[in-house]
Order: structure tokens, then sequence, then C-alpha cells
């Protein structure tokens, strides 16, 4: 694997690769790169947990992480991606994580430039490493994905998550159902009643109303959002009994999900974040190795 920027570049093989890989890190394991290489996190859309999970995983390598502000890069003067990437490659970069609100962003980069690209998520297109820490809660908590109940419910059709995880975990065997209001269903199939797969779900995946991906003037109810959409605590009460709660982040306490299920036992919200963690030390170090 020279560069990570859809699920679609990884095998089945090569998902179980990394969530084994993660796991040992997660038990403690070191870092076996031999090189002492530089990578730099480009980030030209906001983020928290994708951001400083990846610097996170950056320091617990070993490795040389250069700061790169976005809003005072000189793409401020105009400088494309492409152009900034090749300064970057110039320097001594070996690898890139890119964060971009144009989708395919990539394609611009992709056997054109030096240092390997991993996607830290494009416009509404993907977000490979979201999709990996996904996996990899669910499978620490079930042991597999296969016949595995996935109800994602939420803003589909805006969503670069349900996108990644759409593809992924049908191909390990996982059962996903989408549920959205109609107008953001965007190209999957997707019921339009929540109340419907509660009770046969294992997990539930909760999504962020995107506003931001929204066009015109919004005529959102939080309260009428949460009622038809949100995961209340008399929905949470319906579900299996070894059912697990999941949202990528960040929540909106109290519209897609009620802010007392947050922290609740079957939340996996919080661990998601730290698995992230090991998962992104799994791919950096799959993707530097290769390098070597
Ligand atoms: N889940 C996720 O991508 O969160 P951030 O936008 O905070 O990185």
């Amino acid at each position: 694997m020279k560069n990570l920027v859809s699920m679609k570049d990884l095998s089945v093989e090569q998902i179980m690769a990394i969530l084994k890989q993660a796991q040992l890190f997660q038990e403690g394991a070191s870092s076996q790169l031999e090189q002492n290489y530089t990578m730099a996190n480009m980030f030209f859309e906001p983020s928290t947990r994708t951001k400083m999970s990846f610097e996170m995983a950056e320091r617990k390598l070993n490795l040389n992480v250069l700061p790169f502000e976005a809003g005072f890069s000189s793409t401020l003067k105009g400088e494309t991606l492409y152009d900034t990437v090749k300064v970057l490659e110039s320097i001594g970069i070996d690898a890139l994580v890119i964060r971009h609100e144009q989708n395919n962003y990539f394609e611009s980069l992709i056997g054109k430039v030096k240092p390997a690209i991993i996607n830290g998520g494009d416009g509404t297109g993907n977000h490979p490493t979201q999709s990996l820490l996904d996996i990899y809660t669910i499978w620490q908590e079930f042991g597999t994905l296969e016949n595995i109940v996935i109800s994602i419910v939420g803003d589909i059709g805006h969503s670069r998550v349900a996108r990644s995880n759409a593809d992924a975990l049908t191909r390990l065997g996982a059962k996903v159902h989408f549920v959205c209001p109609p107008k953001w269903q965007g190209e999957f199939e997707a019921n339009n009643d929540f109340d419907e797969v509660i009770d046969a779900s294992d997990v539930i995946m909760m999504l962020r109303v995107q506003h931001e991906r929204h066009d015109g003037v919004s005529t959102f109810s939080k309260a009428e959002y949460h009622n038809a959409f949100g995961l209340t605590e008399e929905r949470e009460k319906r579900m299996k009994d070894n059912a697990i709660i999941m949202h990528p982040g960040p929540f909106n306490r109290d519209v897609e999900i009620a802010s007392e299920l947050i922290e609740c036992d079957r939340s996996r919200i919080f661990k998601q974040m730290e698995n992230g963690v090991y998962i992104r030390m799994a791919i950096i170090e799959m993707i530097l190795k290769g390098r070597e």
C-alpha cells in the first residue's frame, strides 16, 4: 500500500492486517520502522479528532512531525494544493495526511508526487481512517463483522463516513442499513423510519447533520429532527441487550443523539476516538514500511 485515499484501495486481507496491527499497538507493541521519517498534517477543513489522533499516532511511532497551518500557508496567496505538496516534497516530507473540502482532491497528487498521501477526509467523498477505526471498534466488540447488523442513521447523503463504511462493512460481511430523511438519502437505499430498525441492530451508528454541506436556506428544526431521527432515551431502551452506540463525532447533543446517551454503558463513542490512534499508527507504519 503506497497511499490510502479510499477504502476501495484496501482488500479484506489488508483491512484485517491493519486491525491486527492496531491491536498489537494497543497492547504495547513498538514501531518496527527502521528509518527516520518526517510527516505533516495538512488540514484545510476543521478537525479535532482526526488531526490530533494522527499527531498522537505519529509521535507514538517516533516520527518527526512538521506543523502545517492551512490558514497561514501560501495557499492563501493562490498556491495550488499540488504546488504546496511539491514544496513539502522538496524539503523532505515522506508522508502527508490531507483533509480537503474538495471531493477527490487526491487525483491531482497520486502518481505525481513523492510523499505518501493519507486521506483525512475529502468533501462528501471518503474518510478511510474513520471507517477503519469504526470497523476496529465493532470487531473488538463482537470478534467478527460477519452478519453484524449495523444501522447508520442521519445525514447519509452528505457523509463521507457513511460512504466509506458502506463499501467496507459490506465487503466484510456486515448487514448495513441506512436510515435518514428522504431529502438526505443521496445515492443510498435508505429506510425513512428509524423505529423499524432499532430492535434488530447490533450497532447503531449516528451521524451529525452536516449543515455546512447543505445548499440554500435551512428550515431545519432540531426538536423535530430529534423526535423523528434522533437516538432518544426511549429508543435506546428498545435496543438489543448487547447492542452498542457509535458516532464518528463531532456530535450535537440532543439533535442526533440524546445528551444522556453520549457516555452511557452502550456508548463506544470515546472508545472510537481511543482506537483511532492505534488504527492510524498501523496505517502509517504499513505505508512507510512499503517505502523501506
Ligand atoms: N470524526 C471526525 O472526522 O472528526 P473531526 O472532524 O473532529 O476530525
